[in-house]
């Protein structure tokens, strides 16, 4: 089954409701960038890829309402763009895919000598490249990912970093799925369940029961007994930002892994496209935390799991120093420290083919 996570239509960007899964499989229409701009913030969609190809569909619709109400008016077409780009880029502010769709997008409209018109069209065929080019990316990670591990391994995966996250396939995912196909399903996941927002346990879950994928729904506390009982392999996981050095931010619970990991030898990587690099970040304690509501922790959905008054904190991401990844998988290979220079290789590398 494809899941459609993002589609983008000349009069609508429609996203798989990520707040009703695995209970319901239904779609949200949004037909104005505004109501793509809530989405992202309530998670309706999620994951650093696919806010990125959201808020490419969001810039396109900004474009298309544009183009008739400010017709003959290139300024005001502008001004309305420049509006919905900083409406977007302040929803979430770790995940750099966000700034980095905006900023192609933005790009365009800035060159587009043509009638608004005609610009929106250049924008919404850019949005829909965005969107198929993350989905050939995933494919890449994929391959080059199920080459790190062998026929029979248990892979411990933490979060959603599968068509979920992404435009389809996923990145962490992705590598399951490739190793799924590859060794002949001789492949089996520990999946977190990632607190507070249990994006492993609805959407991970979720993904792999829809493939076929053998695994094992496990508490965030339960990794570090079976990593230590040498019952996993190999850890994989997504991110949402990686700076110039290496480092890189991904959900809250990530950088705990990465300890465990190098206590027990084990392989850690990160699974992200080119995208998800920010060169301009020279390391982790530089990148945005976001800092979610605390009543995500002291309630679920709704429910009350801490007494009245209880303090709590919220950092939705945390920063796992490169000194803990093994090597980062993109859709350029698999990269090995030292990462910088890596990084800066295959990042210019990919700015000159493109
Ligand atoms: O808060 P979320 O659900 O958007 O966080 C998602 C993650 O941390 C993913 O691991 C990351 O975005 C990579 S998705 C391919």
């Amino acid at each position: 089954m494809r899941i459609k996570t993002v589609e983008i239509r000349p009069d609508a960007v429609v996203l798989i409701d990520q707040l009703a899964l695995p209970g319901e499989e239904r779609y949200v229409t949004c037909t104005t960038w505004r109501e793509v701009a809530k989405a992202i913030r309530d998670m309706t969609v999620r994951g650093a890829p696919a806010i990125g190809v959201a808020a490419a569909g969001a810039l396109a619709l900004a474009a298309r309402e544009a183009a008739f109400s400010h017709a003959g008016d290139r300024v005001g077409f502008d001004a309305a763009l420049d509006e919905a780009a900083a409406g977007l880029a302040q929803t979430r502010p770790t995940a750099v895919n966000l700034s980095w769709a905006i900023g192609e997008l933005r790009a365009l409209w800035q060159r587009c000598e043509a009638s608004p018109q005609e610009c929106w069209l250049t924008l919404l065929a850019r949005a829909r490249e965005i969107h198929d080019d993350d989905i050939r990316r995933c494919y890449a990670i994929g391959a080059f990912g199920a080459a790190l591990f062998a026929a029979g391994d248990t892979i411990l995966t933490h979060c959603n970093a599968g068509a979920l996250a992404t435009a389809g396939y996923g990145t962490a995912l992705g590598v399951i799925r490739a190793c799924h196909e590859r060794y002949d399903g001789a492949v089996s996941v520990f999946v977190d369940e990632t607190r507070p927002w249990l994006q492993g346990a609805r959407l991970t879950a979720w993904e792999l029961s829809v493939e076929g994928i053998e695994y094992w729904l496990i508490s965030d506390s339960m990794a570090g007994h079976f990593i230590a009982r040498g019952e996993v392999d190999g850890i994989v996981v997504g991110a949402d930002r990686i700076a110039a050095n290496g480092d890189t931010a991904n959900k809250i619970g990530t950088y705990t892994l990465s300890v465990l990991a190098k206590e027990h030898s084990l392989p850690f990587y990160v699974a992200a496209p080119l995208s998800t690099v920010d060169l301009a970040v020279a390391g982790g304690a530089d990148i945005p935390i976001e800092e979610r509501s605390a009543d995500e922790v002291t309630h679920f959905r709704g429910l009350r799991v801490a007494p009245v008054g209880a303090n709590a904190r919220h950092p939705a991401f945390d920063i796992t120093p490169q000194g803990n990844i093994s090597a980062i998988i993109t859709e350029a290979g698999v990269l090995r420290p030292p990462y910088d220079k890596a990084l800066r290789r295959a990042c210019g590398a990919a700015r000159r083919a493109s």
